[in-house]
């Protein structure tokens, strides 16, 4: 499997011309690499300009995407135009979604299949809120558990076996996102151990086997090889460091060697 080195810009950069400019560096910076797979999620504005300006090596991703395909939704935008426009990829169910916009597992469900009608590739975003916390007795409640099972339940509701392998889960615990105060390898090692178990349990363990899982929460060219190689995650999905497009370029340097 080839790894995947995710960069959500999220509501980043401001102008196209800087826009363009970032993108050039990591353009610069990236070879066509069959190992690893370098996936771009600008702005849903600048998503054709970029397209336009790919030389080969980087394949697109959206942020998020409607559940419709088309008609009367004002302001939305379709798994379907978005297909048409040259993406591969979408984020759905992003925390900061689930958080500012209240997106519901309800809706997600129904964005997932809707990507995956369409011949996109989702990447589900799941993760718990707070680090584990201990009860009064000093047993742990283990929320990474309970959460990430919740979600990736409702989330993939309905959705068939054999479309698991177009799937992306990417582990987001969200007390790590935007915040220096990364996963231990250790960790994210068992959160991806766990979301394999779920999808065994729903699904049968060559199905589980087949989806891709990556780690998100403040990855950088410093630990990024914790991921990789310490708890064997098929990518990583990159906020923050992804802006600067020579750190964005030495994340995937340092990721292909594995
Ligand atoms: P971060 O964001 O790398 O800035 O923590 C990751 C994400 O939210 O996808």
């Amino acid at each position: 499997m080839s790894k995947l080195i995710i960069g959500n810009w999220k509501c980043n950069p401001t102008s196209l011309n800087e826009t363009k400019h970032l993108f050039e560096v990591i353009q610069r910076g990236i070879v066509k690499n069959k190992n690893v797979e370098v996936i771009i999620c600008p702005p849903f504005i600048y998503l054709a300009h970029l397209i336009a300006l790919v030389k080969g090596g980087l394949t697109f991703g959206a942020q998020d995407c409607f559940w419709e395909q088309k008609g009367a939704f004002t302001g939305e935008i379709s798994p379907l135009e978005l297909k048409n426009t040259g993406c591969q990829y979408v984020i759905i169910g992003h925390s900061e979604r689930r958080k500012y916009l209240q997106e519901t597992d309800e809706m997600i469900n129904k964005k997932i299949k809707a990507v995956l009608k369409s011949r996109l590739k989702p990447i589900l975003c799941v993760g718990e809120e707070t680090r584990d916390t201990f009860n009064s007795e000093g047993k742990p409640l283990n929320e990474m558990s309970l959460m990430v099972g919740e979600q990736i339940e409702k989330d993939l509701a309905n959705v068939s076996a054999a479309r698991i392998r177009d799937i992306v889960i990417a582990y987001e615990p969200i007390w790590a996102i935007g915040t220096g105060n990364s996963c231990s390898s250790d960790d994210a090692m068992k959160a991806s151990l766990f979301i394999r178990k779920t999808l065994t349990k729903l699904y049968d363990r060559p199905t589980a086997e087949k989806a891709k899982i990556v780690y998100g929460g403040s990855v950088n060219s410093k630990n990024v090889n914790e991921y990789i190689k310490g708890a064997n995650m098929d990518g990583v999905l990159v906020g923050g460091a992804s802006l600067n497009g020579s750190e964005f370029v030495k994340i995937y340097e340092i990721s292909s060697r594995f």
